[in-house]
């Protein structure tokens, strides 16, 4: 059976899920193709859904800035994606179109991947700074996930509130400068506001550069690869987790929606960051 996959959103003509899951049918065995789909703001959204619909695919990736708008066009939405509000994922089940959104369980794999202790160990305390969709799904992974201290820190507070109240574990809401003066008091920190990102490479939402040696330190944005605030935490003498290795755990959770294949990562993270570089 041939699978096809494809991704839509704009401007995506950039994007590195065709090559993601290039590799990932490589490594499933299976043949293949993942092409890119954009649809501008110029294009009727239900015509190219249509259309898109028609083309006898598996399923699509969503992204940015048609996650929400999306769901009115599926048959069903996974329980995860309601709460979310967004689609990253939507599955052809036999037929229905059905909407998952595996942003946050991506990262927390990613996490999990790179640092096994911190799942075992759930009394982990953990920082998530901003409260836009990325820490939603973030928040939603690790409070689901049975991590107990979380706090959130955001400009707007009334949104990180709006988030708090998903889940069930303890921590407080912050302003971003509350969060800089307890920089000290987490073993993990989240950064998943777009500050950083190219081409405003010289910013960081807050001060990380005094950090204990201890902390993990994690930046969703990709690019740059290393932002400035993994750079004043790695100066800090923190560990460090680059914003791709998100990007590459969400494609693996979709691509096992599509196939049921949980393909294996080895060496795909170092490629990926190599690419990027
Ligand atoms: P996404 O869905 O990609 O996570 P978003 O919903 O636009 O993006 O959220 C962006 C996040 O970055 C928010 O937490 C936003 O803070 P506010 O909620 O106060 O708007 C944060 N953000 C963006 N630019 C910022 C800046 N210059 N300073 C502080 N926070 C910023």
């Amino acid at each position: 059976m041939e699978y096809r996959f494809a991704l839509i959103g704009y401007p995506i003509k950039h994007s590195l899920s065709p090559w993601i899951h290039q590799q990932f049918l490589k490594k499933a065995e299976l043949d293949g193709e993942y092409f890119i789909n954009e649809i501008t703001p110029d294009d009727s959204f239900e015509e190219q859904i249509n259309k898109l619909k028609k083309m006898n695919i598996n399923g699509f990736n969503v992204t940015v800035p048609y996650k929400q708008k999306i769901i009115s066009f599926l048959d069903e939405i996974d329980q995860t994606a309601n709460v979310m509000g967004a689609v990253n994922t939507v599955a052809n089940q036999n037929g229905k179109w059905i909407g998952y959104n595996t942003d946050g369980i991506g990262f927390l794999h990613s996490l999990k991947n790179r640092f096994p202790e911190l799942h075992e160990d759930k009394s982990s305390r953990i920082l998530i700074v901003g409260s836009g969709g990325a820490a939603r799904g973030i928040f939603y992974a690790l409070d689901a996930a049975g991590f107990k201290f979380i706090d959130i820190a955001n400009r707007t507070i009334e949104k990180a509130n709006v988030i708090k109240k998903l889940g069930s574990s303890t921590g407080n809401v912050l302003s971003l400068s509350e969060a800089e003066q307890h920089i000290g008091n987490y073993d993990v920190i989240i950064q998943t506001t777009n500050v950083g990102m190219k081409p405003l490479v010289d910013n960081t939402i807050i001060n990380v550069n005094k950090v204990p040696p201890e902390t993990v330190v994690s930046d969703i944005v990709y690019q740059p690869i290393k932002t400035k605030f993994l750079q004043q935490a790695e100066e800090a003498g923190a560990a460090i987790h680059f914003g791709h290795s998100m990007l590459l755990y969400q494609a693996q959770y979709s691509f096992e929606i599509w196939t049921n294949i949980k393909v294996a990562m080895n060496g795909l993270d170092r490629e990926l960051q190599l690419i990027l570089e």
